[in-house]
């Protein structure tokens, strides 16, 4: 190996040890549902976006069982080529009804749905303005477009008004937000940014990652749980990865967004089509929420269980009811304790640190999940109280 490649390696890990954020992958060898095996060791989590118990349910497993049988274990080609299959089509319609869409395209992962969404429609005669804590993979999307990006402290609708007053004369101008924040569990006032996108002539997107399955009346997403909206949100992300318990994201909007999309985004044409096992998943997934309300009760219980006894024993909490609970520790040094604290009690609760989360403003994100049950809580709210005190944070 040429030297300077090999140095190259051995500063940066250095850098990354000596700043607290050097990471180790945990090898998981077994899902039991709200507890995994790792490492030899069984842990109760709340490090999973598993937010409605489905990854693990066997009528998902059936579906995705059916669908190779029918069609393989691969798409075999892009969509546009060979790949686009019957199911895919399915997918594609299921979703939309459930978004309450003209249409929608299915990609082979969120993270590229956002990177194949921005480039496709903006270029440099737009402009994206962007919610200071938005998903990587929405911050890569905007930055691979070329347009010109804004960015709004999080949340602060005084401050995107502000931006959107003093924008130049421009094509598009677009507003983009998560729904539901992948680390803070805050939602974002889609009340507030409709409005100031129809009075300054803006479109929207959201990214309902963490809110499709959960939020809004049948887990439909934010949009369902908001009643006065000044108009739909034009482009409407979200993924299966999350409640639906699969894999893969999607667009849903007009018609002729989506076919505009399947003609120009390179993530879309220039890729495999997402595995028949997962569509076969997500159809599943999408009659069980659609027919079953009782997996969406017991998350919401278990996130307002959860929240009382954080509150009730000092722990601040976010102001929505959502399943992503931070635990704000600060430190990142202090952090990485807590979380190995928590994991020699046998719990896991994920430690996010800069770059997922700002310098100094590292936490412990606990997800709850419909599996979860009250002594679960106890659990851990009891041992992140003995991490308190020993750590006197
Ligand atoms: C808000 C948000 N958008 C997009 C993604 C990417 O989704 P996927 O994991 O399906 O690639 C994530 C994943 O963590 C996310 O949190």
């Amino acid at each position: 190996m040429d030297r300077k490649f090999g140095n190259f390696f051995e500063k940066e890990f250095q850098n990354l040890a000596g700043a607290g954020l050097l990471r180790k992958m945990r090898t998981v060898t077994e899902m039991r549902g709200k507890t995994i095996v790792a490492d030899g060791r069984e842990y109760l989590a709340f490090a999973s976006n598993n937010y409605l118990g489905l990854a693990r349910d066997p009528r998902l497993a059936d579906g995705a069982k059916k669908a190779i049988k029918k069609f393989g274990s691969g798409s075999t080609a892009s969509r546009l080529v060979a790949g686009n299959l019957e199911i895919h089509d399915e997918l594609e319609r299921r979703t939309a009804r459930f978004k309450n869409r003209e249409a929608c395209l299915v990609y082979p992962s969120g993270f590229q749905t956002n990177i194949g969404l921005f480039p496709a429609l903006f270029g440099g005669q737009d402009i994206i303005v962007s919610d200071s804590k938005n998903h990587a993979s929405m911050i890569a999307g905007a930055a691979l477009s070329n347009a010109r990006i804004e960015v709004y402290p999080h949340l602060d609708v005084e401050e995107l008004e502000r931006i959107l007053g003093a924008l130049p004369s421009r094509r598009m101008c677009a507003i983009a937000t998560d729904s539901v924040f992948s680390m803070s569990g805050d939602v974002a006032p889609l009340d507030e940014i409709t409005r100031l996108a129809k009075y300054h002539g803006a479109i929207t997107m959201i990214d309902e990652a963490h809110a499709t399955g959960v939020m809004g009346e049948g887990g439909r997403g934010c949009e369902a749980a908001f009643e006065n909206l000044s108009e739909p949100v034009d482009i409407v992300m979200g993924t299966y990865s999350k409640a639906l318990g699969s894999q893969g994201g999607f667009i849903c909007g007009s018609e002729d967004l989506i076919k505009y999309l399947y003609n120009s985004s390179r993530a879309f044409l220039y890729t495999t089509g997402l595995a028949p096992a997962a569509c076969g998943a997500a159809i599943a997934a999408l009659d069980i929420i659609e027919n079953d309300p009782e997996p969406l009760g017991r998350l919401r219980a278990a996130v307002s269980v959860c929240r009382a006894k954080l509150k009730e024993n000092g722990f601040g909490l976010p102001p929505h009811e959502t399943p992503i609970i931070p635990v704000i520790i600060g430190k990142e040094e202090e952090a990485v304790k807590v979380g190995d604290f928590l994991l020699e009690k046998g719990l896991l609760a994920p430690v996010m640190r800069y770059p997922t989360v700002e310098r100094g403003r590292a936490m412990l994100r606990v997800s709850v999940s419909a599996l979860h049950e009250e002594e679960d809580f106890d659990r851990l709210v009891g041992t992140l109280r003995e991490a308190r005190d020993r750590f006197r944070l």
